[in-house]
């Protein structure tokens, strides 16, 4: 018995839980993603299933991405990229509705199925069916070997290593990062891209690391500032662009481990409903970093203060007209807009840890959820 337990302490590398350690692995997982990808200069990105299955790929009529839970959150800002590099259209589906609706998919479809453990039920069977009708299958999976790389077309694994922690946390940057990699392939190979621009993206991706191990020293503030919100009964996530699926696995993450309702919106649809919800005990996380929708953002803000909702800030380094209005301030190192999520998510997934580490929750194992969920 003894034995079990430091051997289970010792897995956790000093940390006190398997999330923590996780949370605190992503630049060095990041780097592994991108280990033989991006070249060292930093200035290209090779994947080899964009090479051998190019004329596939750069063929397709339409991406259709299919994928649960946080791997259906990576799936949207991977959309927002194939998009907006490629110029391919991308549907985002979750696997579990797909699989039942019976969808028009082509053989000039190429299906995307992300999925950490690469054994979700619902996942799995998506990829079976977009098989049956000719379609060509590209896995984004975390476990070597696992069922759904194995009846796919082609794949590329997120070589995060393992992740025990229910909630899933290096998976989810693991497969942005794929994602970006792909998009910006595929980008160069279909010329939708300036080779600037393109040169630009990688070079800065090259630097999330480096830029991600800034943003993990901001846990013991954010240990801090998680005290005064364990009062709360519902959070608010907003987002746009970008940062909306970031909302929306920041909502994730607290609704995983805490037990505290959260809901994650676009910022712009608050007025649409969630706005009626904020009072002076609502917390609102807004993501508002500074890129192409700053000013709307900022107009969300000013939104949710003069209802006496309290905001809780991202923004970037330097920042001082929200730090103003914010209850609370998170700054992040600058980027480029597409890599954001990379960032950003981070504060997030600590936020939602130590909110739920004060409520003595069970972090790497909460209630009624599942790491692989192989049933229906
Ligand atoms: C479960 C896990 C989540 C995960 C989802 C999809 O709900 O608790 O963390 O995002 O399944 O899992 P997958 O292994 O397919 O990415």
């Amino acid at each position: 018995q003894t034995v079990d337990i430091n051997l289970g302490q010792l897995e956790k590398g000093g940390y006190p839980h398997f999330m923590l350690k996780e949370i605190f692995e992503q630049p060095e997982c990041i780097t592994n993603c991108m280990r033989g990808r991006v070249n060292v200069n930093g200035d290209n990105v090779v994947l080899s299933a964009v090479i051998d299955y190019k004329q596939y790929l750069l063929n397709a009529k339409r991406f259709i991405i299919v994928a649960c839970g946080t791997s259906w959150h990576a799936a949207l800002i991977g959309k927002q990229m194939i998009e907006g590099f490629c110029r391919i259209p991308v549907e985002v589906e979750y696997a579990s509705e797909f699989r039942y609706r019976n969808p028009v998919i082509t053989k000039d479809d190429v299906v995307i199925a992300i999925s950490q453990s690469g054994e979700t039920a619902d996942t799995l069977a998506a990829v079976k069916l977009a098989r049956q009708h000719g379609a060509f299958i590209y896995g984004i999976c975390n476990a070597i070997g696992s069922s759904i790389p194995r009846v796919t077309d082609t794949g590329s694994y997120i070589h995060v290593g393992p992740e025990i922690g229910v909630a899933s946390t290096k998976a989810f940057t693991g497969q942005v990062t794929v994602l970006t990699m792909l998009a910006l392939a595929l980008a160069k190979e279909k010329e939708t891209m300036s080779y600037e621009c393109y040169r630009k993206i990688v070079k800065e991706l090259h630097e999330i690391p480096g830029k991600m191990r800034e943003v993990l020293k901001l846990n013991s503030w954010i240990a801090d500032l998680s005290r005064t919100f364990t009062y709360a009964r519902n959070f608010l996530y907003l987002g746009r662009g970008y940062s909306y699926p970031v909302a929306l696995e920041g909502a994730l993450k607290l609704k995983e481990i805490s037990y505290i309702h959260a809901e994650g919106y676009p910022a712009a649809e608050m007025k649409h409903g969630p706005i009626a919800l904020i009072d002076s005990d609502m917390p609102v996380v807004v993501i508002a970093t500074h890129n192409g929708m700053y000013e709307k953002v900022l107009s969300n803000i000013q939104e949710v203060k003069a209802r006496k909702g309290k905001v809780i800030a991202l923004v970037t380094k330097g920042d001082d007209t929200i730090s103003r209005i914010a209850d609370e301030v998170i700054e992040l190192p600058d980027t480029i807009e597409c890599l954001e999520p990379l960032l950003a998510t981070i504060p997030l997934q600590m936020l939602a840890y130590h909110i739920a580490v004060c409520k003595g929750k069970n972090v790497d194992q909460p209630r009624n959820l599942a790491k692989s969920v192989t049933v229906e």
